[in-house]
């Protein structure tokens, strides 16, 4: 289908909103595919590992063809490692960077899981102390997560790497944590930075130099060097994404050089999630309603589906995407293409939550921002693109007790399969007491 709707695939999502109701997630497999393939080719000096940011979306469907396509795992916390295994995934194929310490019946779930080959991103001091015994007795090199101090992200909220978010042994505990490591005989085989999502490629370049500096300096039996994640993808037609081959080849010559420097020659991992996964998905939501506030106010447009479901704009402005697409399937206006979009009609576009935050037309403030489109009328689709990723993984989607929706996947052979069964009333309440 490609990454955009057009006129010619515009009836599929009449088809898959028929079928299996709206609001559904469409998933398109050949554009994840297509992006698998364009991050495994980044240039690099010595080979590359990439790892897909499970966060963007753990669907188990979508891991498993990630994991076709030859990427590896980056899991957040210990149950994300879990899923990756239960859906398949070898343990040496996952790396664990978490920013907790588990306890009782999970620490000795994540031993086993380090004993299986998981290997394990120390993200703090007290984790590394926490650890250090068991990785000596079996002689576990591990990885270490450094907080550089700088980052970049879209947003605030976003960026990973500056003294306001605490991912990462900081800098100012580095000797500390390497002279304890040293006392305990531990190896630290990788070092690990990500300094956001969504960022300027010049601060991701400029990480790079900063880690290999780090890598020299302190960590000697490192063979891998990862720069995390961070890549930008262009959602907006008025939007960048990152330009993989000449950040590989930035990254690639400056290993080169590390490595005429050091004889060392270090492996190169990257770990996006955006990147691979954000333009393979679409939000198929239904106008229910349309309301007016007068003239100084607003149009505004009801859609089933809002911030329960795609909660990125009132998080921190996120834009996506949006078409408006006929209930027999024309597509009726789309932000990639000029001439579909209304210069007379401005809409807000909100959901069905009682919450006046919950909109798609927000910008990082909160505040409306109507946008251009063709008015739809009651009953047709309206589609939101950009949202493969942290979307159905981050939304609050019982918020008003709406249930979790369904998941669907476009296969490669065109084939509309259900990949996720919509949630029921009953799983909602099963656990209360
Ligand atoms: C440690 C780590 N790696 C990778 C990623 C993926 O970032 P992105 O989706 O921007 O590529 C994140 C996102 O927050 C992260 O925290």
């Amino acid at each position: 289908m490609g990454k955009l709707i057009h006129a010619k695939n515009a009836g599929l999502f009449t088809r898959a909103a028929k079928e299996f109701g709206t609001p559904v997630y469409v998933y398109d497999e050949a554009t994840l595919i297509e992006k698998c393939r364009d991050v495994l080719a980044m240039p690099n000096a010595f080979g590359l590992h990439v790892r897909y940011a499970m966060k963007a979306n753990s669907n188990r469907t979508l891991l498993r063809i990630v994991d076709r396509q030859g990427l590896l795992i980056d899991a957040s916390s210990l149950n994300e490692a879990r899923r990756a295994h239960l859906a398949g995934i070898s343990l040496k194929k996952i790396m664990l960077t978490t920013q907790e310490v588990p306890e009782g019946e999970d620490r000795a779930e994540l031993e086993r899981m380090m004993l299986g080959g998981m290997k394990y991103n120390v993200c703090s001091l007290r984790q590394l102390r926490e650890i250090a015994e068991f990785a000596k007795e079996n002689d576990i090199g591990l990885s270490m997560r450094i907080h550089p101090g700088v980052g970049a992200g879209e947003s605030a909220t976003r960026n990973t790497g500056d003294d306001y978010s605490c991912f990462g042994v900081h800098r100012n505990d580095l000797e500390e944590a390497l002279a304890f490591a040293r006392g305990m005989g531990l190896r630290f085989n990788a070092v690990h930075t990500h300094i956001g999502s969504g960022g300027k490629p010049k601060i991701w370049r400029e990480n790079i130099d900063r880690e290999l500096g780090f890598v020299k300096q302190y960590f000697p039996d490192a063979d891998t060097v990862s720069f995390g994640g961070g890549l930008k993808e262009a959602r907006m037609p008025d939007e960048i994404a990152a330009d993989i081959e000449e950040l590989g080849l930035y990254a690639k010559q400056r290993v080169e050089e590390f490595f005429e420097e050091t004889g060392r020659k270090l492996v190169m991992e990257i770990e996006p999630g955006t990147y691979v996964m954000a333009n393979c998905g679409f939000l198929v939501t239904k106008v229910v309603d349309k309301k007016s506030t007068g003239e100084n106010g607003f149009l505004f447009l009801i859609a089933n589906g809002g911030m329960e479901v795609n909660t990125r704009p009132l998080l921190y402005g996120s834009r996506h995407p949006f078409y408006v697409v006929s209930q027999e399937g024309k597509l009726l206006s789309s932000d990639f293409d000029e001439s579909t979009l209304s210069n007379r009609d401005e809409l807000v576009v909100v959901g069905i939550c009682c919450e006046s935050g919950d909109s798609q037309s927000l910008d990082e403030a909160g505040q409306i921002v109507p946008r251009r489109m063709r008015e739809p009328e009651i009953g047709d689709l309206f589609v939101i693109g950009g949202t493969g990723a942290y979307c159905s993984a981050m939304s609050p989607f019982n918020y008003n007790s709406h249930t979790q929706i369904p998941e669907v996947l476009l296969t490669a052979g065109q084939e509309l399969k259900l990949i996720r069964r919509r949630q029921t009333l009953e799983q909602i309440v099963e656990n209360e007491i």
